[in-house]
């Protein structure tokens, strides 16, 4: 574990740790980082994906480099997770090994990726542009001589109402000329004058769509007044070298209070800041002219992005310090904005279904026109939402990483190069990537393609375990070493489902699907009289609605009333940070919903048990 006992120079700005260079090949990139800090550190801050299923613990040995010169000696995990060949060929524990001055790295080329998300779903209904900032010109008249009226009296008095004055309005007031009339143009939020400048051109008046999820960042630009979008940029979520769950990412607050609480918030806080820098810099504007900033996320990113100790949230009585909407000044949690700029962060139901899956009922209008819907965000933690007869009810599962690639042996995240999906037909196995690239691992939506094909072909039996195919099905199984397994690509980067992967699976799939089933089952809703199932998140977009079915992570609806609604977290943001009045509507929402601890719940441990075994396809 690397050792964070203070918040050092590399990632907190200023200090004592001089910044070294290295390379990254094959792309040839040159990135910096303290001397302090570990290559997987520096890595996933540089916006390449290294596999950390256990958080820098040294015991998972996904996070392999390659050096290419000047390797260092192995630690005891390289030792104890590397092959002789690995080592002696340079490989090395990214989490394990800290950066020195001009090594050669190589990363295998699966992993030099960033996260992919669809941004198509987020539009505006333009009827509902309402973003509470606008412009505003006004004339000043010179100042006569004699009154002692001050700049900021005269621009009160020439907009004819009360106003207050940002301390950048001050400032630009100070330009005023002397002995003429001036026009000004500025941006104005209600009675709050946020800038101003000489001229008629207020600038652009823009804002941010944020989503904070555990794996992944997204930062959407919006122009406010036209009410479209124009930037975008997806990236992990830096916070990964502590950990692939929330849960980690507590324990390590709790192992290293303030300081780990700071280490984390200074993360999260860079890796936004970086987003944002990146949009701005791609539609070509300044940062100085973002007014208004909308958060989702789930209540620990929450936190951490807010500084506030998420430490409550991880044992009973499991206790958020908040969960109301908040708004704060961006600059007072170190985000990039204008300086009279605000933030809001959205409400939560509880300490694990929060605003994002708020900002996920807004998007998709949940049981909107009395109709019966399903809301199922899957991530480390499944959330899932129902709205049925006027009522909301949700509860939280913890599904596990595997639905996102972590904990699965040859695992990675839906990024280029990962099998999406499996289709055996016959002797033939096909194996779709995202990207279309050469497979190097598989992906959350692909492992349950692999399932589902393997159900059906009766290579694994309704209790999970792996069994022998048939013909020349039965060449790819194999129980070599410790551990049986089913090869889907062979070659030079190898991709198998083992069987401790299956068992990954079924533990998510059950715990999700004990969820819903007892969301349904609290109601009295069947799940035929389900009008729709929205299925949110990375995890959503790829997925295939039949193998959510045959499989059991979902229960048997018709395959049509079942929704990719991809990252409905983000889209719910978008449509509060372009209509101002939606903050009562998410306010609303979130004291609506009824949250059943399924902790406490022998309904859902019983389905739970049910649905760890697979029904025959
Ligand atoms: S061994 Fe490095 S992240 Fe697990």
């Amino acid at each position: 574990m690397p050792d964070h006992s203070s918040v050092d120079a590399g990632f907190a700005g200023g200090g004592v740790n001089a910044e070294l260079q290295f390379t990254i090949k094959p792309s040839g990139r040159t990135v910096t980082g303290s001397p302090s800090r570990t290559y997987a550190e520096v890595l996933i801050r540089h916006a390449t994906s290294v596999p950390m299923d256990c958080g820098s613990m040294g015991t998972c040995g996904k996070c392999k480099i390659r050096f290419l010169s000047q390797a260092p000696e192995p630690s005891s995990a390289d030792v104890r997770l590397l092959t002789a060949e690995d080592l002696s060929a340079g490989w090395r524990l990214a989490c394990q090994q800290h950066v020195e001055a001009h090594a050669v790295i190589e990363i295998p080329e699966s992993t030099d990726h960033l996260p992919t998300e669809s941004t198509a779903a987020i539009s505006l209904r333009a009827e509902s542009l309402h973003p509470g900032v606008e412009p505003f010109e006004v004339v000043l008249q010179p100042p006569v001589r004699g009154t002692s009226e001050s700049s900021e009296q005269a621009l009160l008095s020439a907009l004819g109402e009360h106003c207050l004055c940002s301390l950048e309005t001050m400032r630009s007031l100070s330009e005023r000329p002397r002995g003429q009339s001036v026009t000004f143009a500025g941006v104005r939020r209600g009675d709050r004058i946020l800038d101003l400048r000489p001229g008629n051109d207020p600038g652009e008046v823009l804002g941010l769509a944020i989503d904070i999820g555990t794996t992944t960042l997204a930062v959407h630009l919006f122009d406010l007044l036209q009410g479209k979008m124009r930037a975008s940029e997806v990236d992990f979520n830096p916070q990964r070298a502590v950990g692939a769950d929330i849960i980690s990412r507590i324990g390590y607050v709790r192992e290293h209070a303030q300081v780990g609480l700071q280490y984390l918030q200074q993360t999260i806080v860079d890796g936004l800041n970086a987003l944002i820098y990146r949009v701005c810099e791609s539609a070509h504007v300044s940062i100085g002219d973002i007014y208004r900033t909308v958060i989702a996320g789930n209540p620990t990113m929450l936190h951490l992005l807010a500084g506030i100790s998420p430490v409550g949230i991880d044992h009973s009585p499991y206790t958020a310090v908040f969960l109301n909407s908040m708004t704060v000044a961006p600059k007072d949690i170190g985000l990039q904005a204008h300086p009279a700029a605000e933030a809001l962060f959205l409400p939560g139901i509880s300490s694990y279904v929060g605003a994002d899956i708020v900002a996920g009922m807004l998007a998709t209008s949940l049981g909107g026109g009395g109709r019966t819907e399903l809301l199922v965000d899957v991530g480390t933690n499944g959330e899932v939402v129902l709205a049925a007869d006027g009522r909301l009810m949700a509860c939280s599962t913890a599904a596990g990483p595997a639905f996102e690639g972590a904990t699965i042996r040859d695992g990675m995240g839906a990024v280029a190069g990962a099998i999406e999906d499996v289709v055996i037909d016959g002797d033939l196995i096909q194996c779709s990537t995202i990207g279309g690239l050469p497979p190097k691992g598989i992906c959350g939506t692909g492992l349950i393609g692999a399932v589902h094909e393997l159900l059906k072909a009766g290579i694994i039996d309704s209790t999970g375990r792996l069994i022998r195919g048939r013909g020349a099905l039965s060449k790819r199984s194999s129980s070599e070493g410790k551990e049986s397994h089913f090869v889907l690509v062979d070659g030079a980067f190898p991709v198998s489902i083992y069987q401790q992967d299956i068992r990954a699976f079924q533990l998510g799939k059950a715990a999700i699907r004990a969820g819903i089933d007892t969301l349904l089952h609290s109601v009295g809703v069947a799940p035929q009289e389900l009008d729709r199932v929205y299925v949110a998140g990375a995890f959503g977009t790829h997925l295939q609605p039949a193998r959510a079915l045959g499989t059991g992570l979902l229960p048997m609806i018709r395959q049509e009333r079942i929704h990719a609604v991809g990252n409905t977290s983000a889209q719910g943001a978008a449509f509060v940070l372009l209509d101002e009045r939606l903050r009562a509507d998410t306010d609303a929402l979130a004291q609506r919903v009824k949250f059943i601890d399924l902790g406490s719940s022998s309904e859902f441990a019983h389905r739970y048990i049910d649905q760890m075994a697979f029904a025959k396809i």
